[in-house]
């Protein structure tokens, strides 16, 4: 019994150890787990992205029709580490370059509540200051993935209007992304910064409005880009 109690393990000895191995533990964890997260880390914590901030041609505002919206791929490239002039540099071995990788967005488009400003109907040639600037206040560009778990949204009519439905959860918005109803935190991600050319072509960048909604569950990214 004494000779127990010579080896038994002090509070102080116990405090040291828990704090070594939590140390050791946050060592073997927190490396693969930011590798595996690195977008998502470098997006939402430091505020940066792999993916390309350069502008990205949607197409022309023209097909953008009256009434209902319409939905456009836009690649969106990455730029990842492996294809930065340095690492090529030290590394010409390693066979990355930009146009291999790209995010592939479904996008919405339609006008505000469905109308296209009188201004801008029968649009033919190129475009006036005035009607560049009115075109990118008046159109919805909006992400298709929902809102609350990132399932792909649906255009769909009911009763003869039309919304946009998630069929994983039931989560509504409006034309324009707001939200209606079923478990999403908040309306549709949207991207805010646009441009609309002379030419009537739309440009967007790959960033996301931070619309506020539900305290603690609304996030400021689709939880899929
Ligand atoms: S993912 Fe859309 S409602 Fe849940």
């Amino acid at each position: 019994m004494v000779e127990l109690q010579k080896d038994r393990i002090t509070r102080g000895d116990f405090l040291s150890f828990g704090f070594i191995g939590a140390v050791m533990g946050a060592i073997l964890t927190i490396p693969p787990a930011a590798f595996v997260l690195s977008p998502v880390i470098k997006t939402n914590v430091l505020g940066q992205s792999d993916v390309s901030q350069d502008w990205q041609m949607v197409g022309p505002i023209d097909d953008v029709p009256d009434g209902e919206p319409i939905v456009i791929e836009v690649d969106f490239p990455i730029d990842q580490i492996y294809g930065n002039n340095e690492v090529q540099e030290q590394f010409p071995d390693t066979q990355k370059s930009n146009e291999e990788f790209a995010v592939r967005s479904a996008i919405w488009l339609s006008w505000q509540d469905g109308q296209r400003p009188e201004e801008l109907q029968g649009i033919n040639g190129s475009l006036t200051q005035e009607q560049r600037q009115l075109a990118e206040e008046n159109l919805n560009i909006l992400s298709n993935i929902c809102a609350h778990l990132g399932c792909p949204v649906r255009w769909v009519i009911v009763e003869g209007e039309g919304e946009f439905l998630c069929p994983c959860h039931g989560g509504i918005y409006d034309i324009n992304g707001g939200y209606i109803g079923g478990p999403p935190p908040r309306g549709m991600f949207r991207y805010p910064v646009r441009e609309v050319r002379e030419d009537g072509n739309l440009y967007i960048r790959h960033e996301f409005d931070d619309e506020d909604g539900i305290p603690g569950l609304t996030t400021t990214r689709p939880h899929v880009v």
